[in-house]
């Protein structure tokens, strides 16, 4: 009876192609100062035809410049990283921006950062990752964001696209280096050496094994 060692490794190879995407917003100022003079002019065509009362001096409510209808994200990203940044007007000081909901329920995104800009009257915000994004668990997210000013609140959503990224397929650990098998040296063959459990996190997707290394 002599027993032989098989030292084995096993590789294994995925198929999937890596797609990564990024989304870039235009900074529109100039819409602003279009909308502002239009408004400005009808408020004195109206207060020339009626009566020469003082005209009502009303702050505009606020309003979303750039916020996309969709933005796509890589399921990669990591957290803390600035996912969208956008631009929304507002006649009074301090807009608060907030997100109203997430749909499916799921904390991904951290409260928007709002920053005066150099115009007058316009403001950046970004919004963080909070946590991880997965595919596998949400590949849509339909985002309901609102903007409130003592002069009014308008609400906008968009819709966060997590693209699919490939991970790497995970084997359990106690297979992860080589291991010594003992087999009877007369044994039948075909025979069952040795099983390895490897798991896949991309749906769809394929796990090939090889064998490499030698017998002694
Ligand atoms: C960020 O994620 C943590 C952990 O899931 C959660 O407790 C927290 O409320 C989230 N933050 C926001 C602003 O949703
Ligand atoms: C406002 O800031 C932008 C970049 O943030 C810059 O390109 C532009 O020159 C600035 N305008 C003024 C008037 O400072
Ligand atoms: C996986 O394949 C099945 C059958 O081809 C398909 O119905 C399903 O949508 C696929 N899932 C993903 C996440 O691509």
């Amino acid at each position: 009876m002599a027993s032989v060692s098989l030292l084995a490794a096993l590789l294994f190879a995925s198929s999937f192609q890596n797609i990564e995407t990024t989304t870039t917003f235009p900074v529109t100022p100039t819409t602003l100062v279009s909308e502002t003079s239009a408004v400005t002019t009808t408020v004195t065509t109206t207060a020339s035809t009626v009566t020469p009362s003082t005209p009502a001096l009303t702050t505009p409510s606020p309003e979303f410049i750039n916020l996309p209808d969709v933005l796509e994200v890589t399921e990669s990203t990591r957290p803390r990283k600035v996912i969208i940044e956008f631009q929304i007007t507002s006649g009074n000081p301090d807009p608060k921006v907030q997100i109203i909901s997430i749909t499916p329920d799921d904390p991904v995104l951290e409260d928007p950062i709002i920053n005066p800009t150099n115009v007058s009257g316009v403001f950046n915000v970004q919004i963080v990752l909070n946590g991880s994004l997965d595919y596998e668990t949400a590949n849509l997210l339909t985002v309901r964001l609102g903007i409130a000013t003592p002069s009014g609140f308008v609400e906008q959503t968009f819709s966060l696209s997590v693209t699919d990224t490939n991970e790497p397929p995970q084997c359990e650990a106690q297979f992860q280096l080589g291991a010594v098998v003992q087999v009877p040296e007369d044994s039948p063959a075909p025979v069952r050496l040795y099983t390895v459990l490897a798991k896949e996190p991309d749906s769809n997707d394929t796990i090939t094994a090889r064998i490499t290394g030698q017998f002694s």
